[in-house]
């Protein structure tokens, strides 16, 4: 009998920063190919959630699996290669980006170290097709990352994760400097990019009226914990 395990699920977690809880018992499920909202005030643990799932923390108690495989647990060490397959375009959209290198060179090192290209051609065309999905031309990547905006740094963070391939990508607030139009285009082409490898989605947002939009499944906080909750 084949058993259907949902794609991701974290399982009873805990997290606390010195003495302070912040996250107490949550529990979830990100199935392949949804885009699940993640909602929730300032301060309440969003970002936290999503750095235990792409590995930046671990957490005091419980554990994530991924594709029924345990990913990290309170005792096992985060498993760095297969947690590739979940990329986070953090709040802060600099934060991805080396200040002291032109954004070619970064994409350049990323794409050799990972081998996502045979030859030199290929990477140019695979940075020419990853500049197109994000709406941005070529002729940015010779820019700093100070020399460019907020929305186009948070674009270019966008590219570098699709680069994965990754199963789940994580939008921390991650259009939030966006105008509302760009936002839109953005994300659904992002959803649009990521169905076609039935790849998942986590949005995270203050935005309810964005997460109820676009989310058949919406995650908020209550008291700690996380309750599935229906579009309002
Ligand atoms: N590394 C850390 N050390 C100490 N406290 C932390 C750390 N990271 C987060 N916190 C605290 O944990 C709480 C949750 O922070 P988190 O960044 O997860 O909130 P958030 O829901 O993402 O908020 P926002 O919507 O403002 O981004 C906050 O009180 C924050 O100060
Ligand atoms: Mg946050």
């Amino acid at each position: 009998m084949v058993v259907f395990e949902p794609m991701i699920t974290g399982h009873d977690l805990k997290k606390s920063f010195g003495g302070k809880l912040v996250l107490s018992g949550v529990s979830f499920v990100i199935p392949d190919g949804e885009t699940v909202g993640l909602y929730g005030p300032s301060g309440i643990g969003k970002s936290t959630l999503a750095k235990l799932l792409c590995g930046v923390m671990r957490p005091d108690e419980g554990c994530i699996s991924l594709d029924g495989e345990l990913l990290v647990s309170s005792s096992l060490p985060y498993d760095r290669k297969r947690g590739l397959a979940i990329q986070m375009v953090y709040q802060q959209p600099y934060s991805s980006l080396d200040p002291s290198q032109k954004l070619i060179q970064g994409f350049r090192e990323l794409i050799r170290y990972h081998h996502f290209a045979q030859d030199r051609s290929e990477e140019e065309r695979l940075l020419q097709g990853l500049m197109q999905d994000v709406g941005l031309d070529m002729g940015i990547l010779q820019h700093l990352p100070r020399q460019i905006s907020g929305g186009e740094a948070q674009r270019v963070a966008i590219a570098r994760c699709l680069l994965f391939h990754p199963k789940l990508l994580i939008l921390d607030e991650a259009t939030s400097m966006l105008d509302v139009s760009t936002q839109a285009n953005v994300l659904a082409l992002v959803r649009g990019l990521m169905a076609k490898s039935k790849g998942s989605i986590l949005l995270i947002s203050h935005d309810r009226a964005l997460v109820d939009t676009l989310c058949n499944q919406i995650y908020v906080f209550d008291n700690k914990t996380l309750k599935e909750t229906k579009t309002t």
